[in-house]
């Protein structure tokens, strides 16, 4: 096959769902579907452990597990999924943020009872900001759902998105009948008896086929003509155009427990769902089609042994084709290195890639040589854009049990940085540091990786601090006169870069009123 024809076959999409809507269940039938496991529950025993809080540290020390199902590979009629987990607790929503750079489309899932839940509109927000193609798939319409019309409506009033149902529920509960397919004129049943079964549908010519009536009851037959007529007057007809600019989704109805609608979306996602396409670098945009390799780290995995501080850098890969020893530039400290332990991620098993093409994710093995937003390349000076960090919303003050490790506290902090596990600032006045962090849960993943990684005790401690801003100016005689009257709310984070520490909103609203030159960053962007 062409490089050109590999890319066009792949697909690289995320699941994003509020916690419960059934991501864990749809993984794991996309994975049976595409015949990458063989038995329902596998990925489902390692959601449940990860969603339960009490375990977390468990699954933290058992990071190969994390880490094999981080990407998960799978190929279904010639196409090439590449499934992007993340991670399903609300505190790790940063990690999701970032893995969101690496995809190039998105499925949402809803429960069906529920509609739009809180961290499915944040998710979603994150697509939108990034035009991203999202396709809907509404989940558990084997239990009492929501009306299909309500929930359509709710994802367009919510979402200010336009969408096309590309199949309509026949009933719901324990009268769920399955779907009849708008795209393809096609009525597929569903049959729970056996929940892993792969449902091919029954073709039909329209919905004035008479045969019809040999699968439902007249009643249901009417019904489904009716509602479909209603449908179609009311939604616009399904345009590609306007799904791969973000701004309609295609509909699919579904119970991901049964298997049902899952190939349906399977075949959705291989149809209309973009393959990979260019991304902006600061010099200018790279084609995935271009045949040099160019790729950026967007994640940074470590302790996957925790005897050795190893860490594992997952890189998607932009452009180009990737070979195994291939000589490849980091172009943030200008090195080249040859690649030849690079690891391709199947369902629950990692290999050693051989070659990979643009869409794909490689795993680099290494020991603190890379930070997200890396670039990587066969020798082009380019660095991608859009990878965020966020400004901490908790932040706490950081020690050493044994003050003489202050300086090895200090190499730890750095590397957590570096892998986007926390933000972390040195203030101008003062010896402690100032961990900042999205949700609680990451201060007790950072203290116990402290102690099990990096040997060193330390105590976390409150502090008055409401949030951090990355300060900027063009003018660097403005910056300076800020630093010198600021210099007690003043730190650094670890590459250098100034932020200002506010007390609490009035003190950063100050801040802003009396600095109206200098930007107060929300975000920043890794370059
Ligand atoms: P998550 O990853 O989005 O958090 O959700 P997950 O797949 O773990 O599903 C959450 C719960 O919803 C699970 O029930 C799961 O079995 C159930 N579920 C998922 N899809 C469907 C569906 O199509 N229909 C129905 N009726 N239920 C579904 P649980 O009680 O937490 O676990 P379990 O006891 O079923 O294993």
């Amino acid at each position: 096959m062409t490089l050109e024809e590999e890319i066009s076959n792949r697909r690289t999409f995320a699941i994003i769902s509020h916690p419960d809507a059934g991501k864990t269940t749809l993984t794991e039938k996309l994975l049976l579907f595409g015949g990458a496991i063989q038995l329902a529950g596998e990925v489902k025993a390692r959601g449940e452990r990860r969603r339960a809080r009490s375990d977390w540290m468990k699954v933290e020390q058992e990071r190969g597990i994390s880490v094999a199902s981080s990407v998960m590979t799978y190929s279904w009629q010639d196409s090439t999924f590449n499934l992007l987990d993340t991670p399903g607790h609300e505190d790790f929503s940063e990690d999701t943020y970032r893995v969101l750079t690496a995809v190039d489309s998105a499925v949402m899932v809803l429960d069906a009872a529920k509609g739009i839940e809180a961290q499915t509109y944040k998710l979603f927000e994150v697509c939108r900001l990034r035009d991203m193609p999202v396709v809907t798939f509404i989940n558990k319409m084997d239990r009492e759902a929501l009306d299909a019309f309500d929930l359509l409506d709710e994802i367009e009033q919510k979402l200010a998105l336009d969408v096309t149902p590309a199949t309509w529920p026949i009933g719901m509960g324990r009268d769920f009948k399955g779907c009849y397919d708008l795209i393809n004129d096609r009525l597929i049943l569903m049959q729970a008896a056996d929940k892993n079964i792969r449902s091919e549908g029954i073709a039909l010519e329209g919905l004035d086929d008479p045969r019809l009536s040999e699968y439902l009851p007249q009643d249901r037959v009417d019904s489904l003509r009716e509602q479909v007529e209603m449908v179609r007057g009311l939604c616009k007809p399904f345009d590609r155009q306007a799904y791969l600019e973000g701004h309609l989704t295609p509909v699919f109805f579904g119970s991901a427990f049964n298997s049902f609608g899952v190939r349906d979306l399977l075949s959705g996602l291989r149809d209309f769902a973009p393959s990979p396409g260019a991304q902006a670098a600061v010099e200018r945009q790279v084609d995935s089609k271009e045949p040099k390799l160019s790729g950026f780290v967007f994640k940074i995995q470590a302790n996957m042994d925790p005897k050795h501080r190893d860490r594992m850098a997952f890189v998607r890969l932009v452009s180009g084709r990737f070979k195994r020893g291939m000589k490849l530039k980091h172009v943030r400290t200008g090195k080249t290195l040859s690649v030849h332990n690079a690891q391709l991620f199947l369902a629950q098993d990692r290999e050693l890639a051989e070659a990979a093409v643009a869409g794909d994710i490689i795993g680099i093995p290494n020991h603190g040589g890379y930070k997200i937003g890396d670039t990587l390349t066969e020798g082009e000076e380019i660095r991608f854009t859009g990878i965020p960090s966020f400004a901490p919303e908790l932040m706490q003050r950081v020690r050493p049990v044994d003050p003489m490790r202050a300086k090895h506290l200090a190499r730890a902090l750095e590397q957590l940085a570096e892998e986007g596990a926390a933000s972390v600032f040195k203030p101008y006045l003062g010896a402690d540091w100032i961990v900042g962090v999205v949700g609680s849960l990451q201060f007790d993943v950072l203290a116990d990786r402290i102690r099990t990684e990096f040997n060193i005790p330390v105590r976390f401690e409150p502090t008055e601090l409401y949030t951090a801003r990355w300060v900027e100016a063009s003018d660097p005689k403005v910056l300076k006169q800020f630093m010198d009257a600021n210099r007690t709310a003043l730190a650094e984070d670890h590459t250098g870069q100034p932020v200002y520490l506010a007390r609490n909103h009035w003190h950063l609203n100050k801040g802003q009123d009396d600095w109206p030159d200098l930007k107060f960053l929300k975000t920043k962007q890794e370059v």
